[in-house]
């Protein structure tokens, strides 16, 4: 099992598409954890894109992600890292392939709805930093035996 962050970014909440999102993680079997509504100030955009602050385009992206109120969701399933990312597509909405989410539905290489972890040490990083472990609400998903065989 993997945990990963998923935040639903402004443009989400702005266009009413929040359910449509999280209705794609639940159908696809994967165990939302945590979740909350928040605003994001300069001072954790900053800490949550570090890897992007000295980057020419991240003025904007701040001014992006702190325009309205995201949802950060803690996701759970197996290899729910590389799953979630997938199901998200490429980060252009452009050129990500139809079926993902950002391809379905975002025309922007901003703009681009949804936020998901790339890999296990940015999972772990970028959890921490929205979610306490007394955030996280475990549970057993009673149809886990119909989504999958035993030993999978
Ligand atoms: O979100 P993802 O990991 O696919 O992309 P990223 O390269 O880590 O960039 C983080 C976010 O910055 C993107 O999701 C876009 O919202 C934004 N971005 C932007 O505003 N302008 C760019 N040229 C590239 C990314
Ligand atoms: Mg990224």
């Amino acid at each position: 099992m993997e945990r990963t962050l998923v935040l639903l970014k402004p443009d989400c909440v702005q266009r009413r598409l929040m359910g449509g999102v999280i209705s794609r993680f639940e159908d696809k079997g994967l165990n939302i954890i945590g979740m909350k509504m928040l605003r994001v100030t300069p001072e954790l955009a900053k800490r949550h894109y570090a890897e992007h602050v000295q980057k020419n385009w991240y003025p904007g992206l701040e001014a992006f992600i702190t325009s309205a109120p995201i949802v950060a969701m803690a996701v759970e399933g197996p290899e729910a890292i590389r799953v979630v990312r997938e199901m998200v597509g490429a980060t252009n909405g452009l050129k990500a392939t139809a079926g993902t989410i950002r391809g379905d539905f975002s025309s922007s290489r901003q703009m681009n709805l949804v936020h998901a972890s790339d890999g296990p040490e940015s999972a772990e990083r970028e959890l921490a930093i929205f979610f306490d472990e007394n955030d996280i609400c475990e549970y057993t998903p009673m149809m886990t035996p119909a989504l999958r065989a035993d030993d999978e």
